[in-house]
């Protein structure tokens, strides 16, 4: 993404280490910090006008399951406290939210998640086995702070003329 710093949290210190390790192999700028990203992501404070991108990687806790595959409901804590609390921290910004999903998603806790906002899309690549592929779940328009700036649309802003295309 261009004109854009990527910030990353890893609470687990050995997966922190791999994480950083194969981050060195791309060519990238994302700041990987060791840490629960609740206590973290306070400090990073951002301009009105910036776009955000979370981009929440499941799995974890117990998310997973071999037969019934990847339940959003089931990380610790579930993804939609995650939403609830990066979009309270950043409402007057623009989010758009990317989920990384497996092939085989809990039906009721994808549309859980899809509920909270006013546009998904889920995107599956065809980049493994039948069965086995990953993909993304795009949000943006979160529904739960009514009122709020996140009711604008996206395209209704004026991008900072950092984001705009050269
Ligand atoms: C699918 S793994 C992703 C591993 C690796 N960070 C990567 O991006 O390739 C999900 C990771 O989320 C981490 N995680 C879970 N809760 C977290 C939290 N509250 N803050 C930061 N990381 C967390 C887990 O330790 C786990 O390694």
């Amino acid at each position: 993404m261009r004109n854009s710093k990527g910030i990353a949290f890893e609470v687990d210190r050995a997966i922190f280490e791999i994480t950083k390790q194969n981050l060195l192999t791309l060519y990238s700028d994302i700041e990987l910090v060791n840490g629960h990203y609740k206590s973290l992501l306070s400090n990073y404070r951002f301009p009105t006008d910036y776009f955000i991108v979370v981009y929440v990687a499941p799995p974890w806790g117990d998310a997973l399951n071999e037969i019934t595959g990847l339940d959003l409901r089931r990380t610790k804590p579930p993804i939609t406290e995650i939403v609830d609390y990066v979009d309270d921290l950043y409402k007057k910004q623009p989010i758009l939210w990317v989920t990384k999903v497996h092939q085989t998603v809990h039906p009721i806790s994808l549309a859980d998640l899809k509920k909270r906002f006013a546009w998904s899309a889920l995107r599956i690549y065809d980049i493994n086995i039948e069965g086995m592929k990953h993909g993304v779940l795009l949000d943006r328009g979160s529904v739960h702070h009514k009122g709020g700036a996140r009711h604008q649309p996206m395209e209704a802003r004026q991008p900072s003329s950092k984001f705009r295309p050269r």
